[in-house]
């Protein structure tokens, strides 16, 4: 197998043959465009709808008693909604009405030339994340509901929270980013995020080779090695993997998100989340997560006073999945 250090001289002298010859494509990307995911087929979830937006189509699943209390539910920066195959079933089964959809960019099947989840070339910013939710909300007709965030998607939920807070009810963040030193952000995110390298993935010819790269890098990730016996992690996993692979507006959307979100810059939302304490903030993250820090809780507890944090002792930044009975239930007497 190819080293870590091979691997990233192999990508710089790409990097530069690329920027010398090759030409940009600033398009929208589709998705996965002949053969469906057998992991995250567009029935993963019940009553799915196929959603066309102004920077792309996505797909969005209304599930649960239409009558219940609403909670959306926004994933992180790779699996797609599929990470909440456990949480949305007991959220559903317990009453609430349930809203999943998918982030730009992450895994969709292509629905014969009729909405498939676009990669818009824009930046994958906060202003793009915040936005997207505000127009799923609109279009299903929400005006307020609870929302959960995992990762970025708590990043998005805290964004999102301090700019439309009359629309937010509950908060629950999921190991939040957002708060986090950028010398904490892995050397490898830093590096594919250099513009330079963003600007190369924009070529087609380039995708091949990316995707290979990308399969190497998830096959050899701590959550496949650490949590194999358990069939759900793996499911999600494979979801990831597929995705990687298989969607060329996803690498797009990873790439854009590493280099242009604020994952170590939204402290002033969290500040202003702060001052909003009639939205009750229940805060979930593992002490063990290598991915967002847990030691960030202290700068997220400074800036939202009234945040109530619970502890995962040796829990990493799967809990969604990895601790699911606890957190499930959890979750669910806070939103109850
Ligand atoms: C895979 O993981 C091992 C040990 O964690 C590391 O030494 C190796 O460089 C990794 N390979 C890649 C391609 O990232
Ligand atoms: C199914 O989705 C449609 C359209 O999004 C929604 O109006 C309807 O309430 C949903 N049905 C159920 C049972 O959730
Ligand atoms: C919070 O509210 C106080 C008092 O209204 C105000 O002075 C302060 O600027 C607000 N902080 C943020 C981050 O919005």
């Amino acid at each position: 197998m190819l080293s870590t250090k091979k691997f990233i001289q192999w990508t710089l002298g790409v990097v530069m043959l690329a920027y010398a010859f090759g030409p940009t494509d600033r398009k929208t990307l589709g998705s996965h465009s002949d053969s469906p995911s057998e992991y995250y087929p567009p029935d993963f979830y019940p009553n799915g709808t196929d959603l066309v937006l102004p920077m792309g189509s996505i797909r969005y699943w209304l599930m649960g008693d239409p009558n219940g209390k609403k909670v959306v539910l926004i994933h992180g920066i790779s699996t797609g909604a599929a990470c909440y195959i456990s949480l949305s079933k007991i959220l559903a089964d317990k009453g609430h009405y349930v809203l999943l959809f998918d982030l730009w960019g992450r895994l969709f099947y292509l629905h014969k030339k009729k909405g498939y989840a676009e990669a818009p070339p824009h930046y994958y910013d906060e202003s793009l994340y915040t936005t997207q939710v505000a127009l799923v909300l609109q279009k299903v007709g929400w005006t307020s509901t609870d929302v959960v965030g995992v990762s970025l998607g708590g990043a998005i939920a805290t964004s999102f929270a301090s700019f439309y807070p009359e629309m937010v009810n509950k908060l629950v963040l999921i190991a939040p980013a957002g708060l986090m030193h950028r010398a904490d952000i892995p050397m490898s995110g830093k590096i594919v995020a250099h513009p330079l390298l963003m600007r190369l993935f924009e070529q087609g010819w380039i995708q091949p080779f990316a995707r290979k790269a990308f399969k190497l890098f998830i096959d050899n990730s701590s959550l496949r090695k650490e949590l194999a016996d358990d069939p759900l992690v793996d499911q999600i996993s494979s979801v990831a993997t597929h995705q990687f692979i298989h969607h060329p507006g996803f690498i797009r959307a990873f790439l854009g998100t590493l280099a242009d979100y604020p994952l170590s810059g939204l402290d002033e939302r969290y500040r202003i989340l702060g001052n909003y304490s009639n939205i009750p903030v229940f805060v979930l993250w593992g002490d063990n997560d290598k991915t967002v820090p847990y030691k960030y809780h202290h700068v997220l507890q400074k800036y939202v006073p009234h945040a109530q944090i619970s502890h995962y002792k040796g829990g990493g930044h799967d809990i969604l999945l990895s601790h699911r009975d606890r957190l499930n239930s959890e979750i669910c007497d806070f939103l109850s």
